[in-house]
């Protein structure tokens, strides 16, 4: 299978790079062909502006997100991975969804309301937390992390099969818990 991986984090050493390194060897392992996203190392524009509206409408996409659009074209299945700040993905991966799942490309407008256009048969999110999963499940937090975008844009959009995985108190827990969620993460490619 193609797999895209979509990869916002900004720091190279960070652990969600670590978590990215992991997971695109183990998918390689498997005999899958990768391609990795890293949205701050390109600088990727992130903010969706009235330029962009009025392009969306013209049907006259700037080559970024044609770039981008033929990325997600090419692969079966999606990957993203990332931190969470405030109950969310990075500002730059928000705007990526903005300014690449567009009308015509990722969903449509029928007489029974919004279509999804996207094929893929597979999509998987990865997501570190400092807060601790007890007070997560406690509080149905996590509901509020996974739905946005594993229903609100994949789901929405036609992506079949979305696979959430949190992993908590990521900024305190030890180097063997750390590593014991990296053989989490190698694990995980086999879904694909
Ligand atoms: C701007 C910002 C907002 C954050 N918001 C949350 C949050 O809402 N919930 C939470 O559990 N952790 C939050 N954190 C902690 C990050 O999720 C944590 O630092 C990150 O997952 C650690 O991964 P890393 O070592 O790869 O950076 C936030 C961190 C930052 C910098």
């Amino acid at each position: 299978m193609n797999v895209l991986i979509v990869f916002a984090h900004p720091n190279p050493r960070s652990f969600n790079r670590a978590i990215l390194d992991t997971l695109d060897e183990a998918l390689r392992a498997c005999g899958h062909a990768t391609r990795i996203h890293d949205l701050y190392q390109m600088r990727f524009r992130a903010v969706l502006d009235d330029d962009d509206l009025a392009r969306n409408w013209r049907g006259d996409l700037p080559d970024d997100i044609l770039h981008e659009q033929e990325a997600v074209r090419w692969a079966q299945g999606l990957v993203f991975i990332y931190p969470v700040w405030w109950f969310g993905p990075p500002a730059l991966l928000k705007g990526w969804i903005d300014r690449v799942f567009v009308r015509k490309f990722a969903f449509d407008f029928s007489a029974d309301g919004m279509r999804g256009l996207l094929q893929h048969e597979k999509a998987l999110i990865l997501n570190t937390l400092g807060g601790d999963a007890a007070t997560y499940s406690r509080e149905r937090w996590e509901e509020l992390l996974m739905r946005p975008l594993a229903e609100g844009v994949l789901g929405a959009c036609g992506v079949r099969d979305v696979r959430y995985q949190a992993f908590y108190e990521v900024t305190s827990c030890s180097p063997a818990t750390r590593q014991a969620m990296l053989d989490e993460v190698r694990a995980l490619a086999a879904l694909f």
